[in-house]
């Protein structure tokens, strides 16, 4: 059934011969990764699997939470580690290979990318996600989508929308106001459908403001195909779908997996007691037929992929996935001449590389850090474990592996620490309890440190730690995330100096969960999470709040310098059409290659609305030979500049001073610049009830209203009692004993004034 036709698939005359029972059929899957076929017609069943980071595709017996085996597949750094990067050249690059290893399997989409933001840091499959910043997470996976897409194979964007927990992931409402989602929760997946037109958008498990996700006919149809223009199919995630013939309602296409005839037969009662008709059935079976009509091309037997090529891939991915967050000149190592590394901790032998759920993928080959950083030097190198993988929570340091570690660390020149989280501790279905490592490595390290002059920790985790307690223990830093499986020879690449660190953080590592914007509101209970933080997620929250961090979001060192000069900002335009023109030069100031990442922060100064200190509005990565120098230049448009506006119900421009801000990070400001921006005529609409004071400040009613007024115009610019006064609604002042205006004539002044503008 799988087999690909010689002819080009023809909806339309497919479309016309369905009969009712075969369309409600298509509108779920056959099985577990397959949709449904209708022999008769010659439609096949093709295989849809996960995603994102490499293929899962099972062979033998199926589930979506990493249970069973797949076959074996690259797995690249997880999306934490691809974040990291800053680079979606690069993401294109590995979303063309996973495109060529779903064509080699023959699957048709890939179920990812995860685009949910990073609420919060405990969320257990922060892994999977990309970033705590919308327009980070939408360019990389736009990316990505693109290049796997231009394999002749889709994607699966995920997962939509405002599931940013994995606690009551199944059932929670996420309560969230519509510019919190509009500005935070939803603009990752607007770029990637606005950019790269993923094939399928997969929807989330949760509610999104009482409804489920699934039967969301504002989710799943205004925003995403009316407001953004989606042209593909919606799928369910698997086991999402509530009630089935509301889903097809709302805009849901596809049920995933089978659902033992449960969702056919709501499909076919609720066409029979007329809650749905047959041409709503027909919108959706049309978008499983055109899935297939896109798929069936690049699904020929016999293809084969490069394996080498792709594990080199990974290699140079998880080389910019590391983020160097301290380094006092300890690294890098000098492979050649030294006294004797001690590499210290158990996920240097048993790599820690990728999170637990249904995007464990079983690598083609695994790479330990141990073996590379042996083979990479002439150095004597001595190993110990330190510490067992899986401590039970609460355990303590085990003296034995302890002692073992210090008599390997003593008289070493340097100790590489491997700490991290234990694979258990990060996992699709549950979230993280606290922010901190095992309590048993704090012990080792402060052991280790005890006995040796030099030491470097290097860290395993799917999101960020907390490192406040222990990192003064540490000479250099280096977050590793979950590199994928050649992130052991990158580690080695990266400490030994072969390759430069170039990551920059894409989420922020903060002090203590205490501190985290949604603490106290996150994951929430009884059903209900409530995102009372607003706007204010990430770097968002402790920018705007001034309250310190241990390492902000843009952070990462390299071994080299970079000096940033010459900014330049011009504005155009106006309005919708305003535009801010970015330039400035970045110069590698050090004697090493190395890539630094420019980032654009806007600070609107003249805000009428609440808006975050400061938002990321562009970046750009720059590859330096040293002494090398590169002009960056970046346009940014009055989307990027604007908000999401709840009183004119769209994206609106306000007029004003904007300060560009251009760094390292969001707290490594190197050169800021002011520029005047036109923006759109946004005066509110007059009624009655508005104020005296916006009466006032109307262009049209303003100066009328002033004459009608007189001398009684007094009380309201009263420089004590003008600004009660000017609160009051202009209906309501009318109402006072001897105001000069009446009552009956607002409604006409407030139409005229209108229409006017
Ligand atoms: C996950 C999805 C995944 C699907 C299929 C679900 O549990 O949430 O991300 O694609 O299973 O494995």
């Amino acid at each position: 059934m799988s087999t690909p036709q010689e002819q080009p698939f023809d909806v339309d005359a497919v479309m016309a011969q369905l009969t009712l029972e075969e369309k409600v059929s298509l509108a779920s899957g056959s099985d577990f990764w397959h949709t449904q076929g209708v022999e008769r017609l010659g439609v096949p069943a093709v295989m849809v699997t996960d995603g994102p980071h490499g293929l899962r595709k099972q062979a033998g017996e199926s589930d979506h939470v990493g249970l069973n085996d797949s076959v074996p597949a690259t797995c690249f750094p997880p999306a934490a580690g691809l974040a990291s990067t800053w680079d979606p050249d690069l993401l294109r690059r590995v979303g063309a290979a996973l495109g060529d290893e779903c064509r080699a399997e023959q699957v048709a989409v890939l179920l990812g990318p995860g685009v949910n933001m990073k609420r919060s840091p405990l969320c257990g499959r922060n892994f999977e996600y990309f970033s705590e910043d919308p327009l980070l997470a939408g360019e990389l996976a736009a990316a990505l989508v693109q290049g796997v897409q231009s394999r002749g194979v889709g994607t699966s964007l995920k997962h939509f929308a405002a599931n940013n927990q994995e606690t009551e992931r199944i059932s929670v409402s996420a309560e969230v106001d519509e510019r919190t989602l509009r500005e935070i929760y939803l603009p990752a997946f607007e770029r990637v459908v606005t950019q790269a037109q993923p094939w399928t958008v997969m929807c989330s498990y949760n509610k999104v403001n009482g409804v489920y996700a699934s039967q969301d006919p504002w989710l799943l149809t205004q925003v995403l195909r009316e407001d953004w223009g989606f042209e593909g199919l919606v799928v369910s995630d698997w086991g999402a779908v509530d009630e089935r013939w509301r889903g097809v309602a709302a805009g849901l296409d596809l049920e995933m997996p089978a659902s033992g005839g449960s969702g056919d037969a709501s499909i076919r009662e609720a066409i029979a007691d007329g809650h749905l008709s047959t041409e709503e059935l027909d919108v959706v079976v049309r978008r499983n037929l055109q899935l297939l009509e896109r798929a069936l091309p690049a699904l020929a037997p016999g293809q084969t992929f490069d394996a080498d090529a792709h594990h080199a891939l990974a290699r140079e991915a998880a080389q910019q996935s590391a983020v160097l967050l301290a380094n006092d000149g300890v690294l890098p190592l000098d492979p050649t001449t030294g006294g004797r590394i001690a590499v210290i901790g158990e996920m240097a032998r048993s790599p820690r590389y990728q999170g637990a759920g249904s995007s464990q993928v079983s690598p083609t080959r695994l790479d330990d850090a141990l073996t590379a950083l042996r083979e990479g030097t002439s150095r004597e190198v001595v190993f110990a474990a330190g510490y067992v993988p899986e401590p039970a929570e609460g355990e303590g340091a085990d003296d034995a592996l302890v002692a073992e570690a210090v008599g390997a660390a003593r008289g070493a020149e340097v100790a590489v620490l491997f700490l991290g989280l234990p694979a258990s501790w990060e996992s699709e279905g549950y979230d993280r309890e606290h922010l901190d490592l095992p309590g048993g490595q704090f012990a080792l390290l402060e052991a280790v440190r005890g006995v040796c002059d030099r030491v470097v920790v290097v860290l395993s985790n799917g999101s960020a730690v907390a490192v406040d307690g222990w990192a003064h223990h540490a000479d250099a830093l280096l977050e590793g995330w979950l590199l994928g499986q050649a992130g052991g020879a990158a580690t080695a690449d990266l400490l030994y100096g072969a390759v430069s660190p170039s990551g920059r953080l894409a989420e922020t590592v903060p002090v203590r969960i205490e501190d985290t914007p949604a603490y106290g509101a996150f994951p929430g209970d009884s059903g209900v999470v409530r995102y009372r933080e607003g706007l204010l997620i990430g770097y968002r929250w402790y920018d705007t709040r001034r309250a310190p961090v241990s390492f902000p979001f843009g952070h990462g060192l390299t071994y080299t310098t970079f000096a940033h000069t010459d900014l330049a900002v011009r504005a155009t335009g106006a309005g919708q059409d305003a535009r801010v023109a970015v330039t400035l030069t970045v110069r590698n100031t050090g004697d090493r290659a190395g890539a630094e990442v420019v980032q654009v922060y806007a600070a609107p100064q003249d805000a009428g609305v609440f808006r975050p200190e400061q938002e990321l509005v562009g970046f750009a990565r720059v590859d330096l030979e040293p002494g090398a120098a590169q002009q960056v230049s970046l346009t940014l448009s009055a989307r990027d500049l604007g908000h999401w506006s709840e009183v004119h119900r769209r994206w609106v421009l306000e007029g004003g001073r904007y300060e560009v801000r251009v760094g390292a990070s969001s707290r490594d400001v190197r050169q800021r610049a002011v520029v005047d921006v036109e923006g759109e005529d946004l005066v509110a609409l007059l009624t009655p009830r508005s104020e005296a004071g916006t009466w006032l400040e109307h262009p049209v009613a303003g100066p009328d209203l002033r004459s009608r007024l007189g001398d009684a115009a007094a009380m309201l610019d009263d420089a004590q009692h003008g600004r009660m006064m000017r609160a009051i609604p202009l209906v309501r002042l009318t109402r006072f004993p001897g105001f000069p205006v009446d009552e009956a004539d607002l409604p006409a002044l407030a139409d005229a004034a209108n229409a006017a503008r």
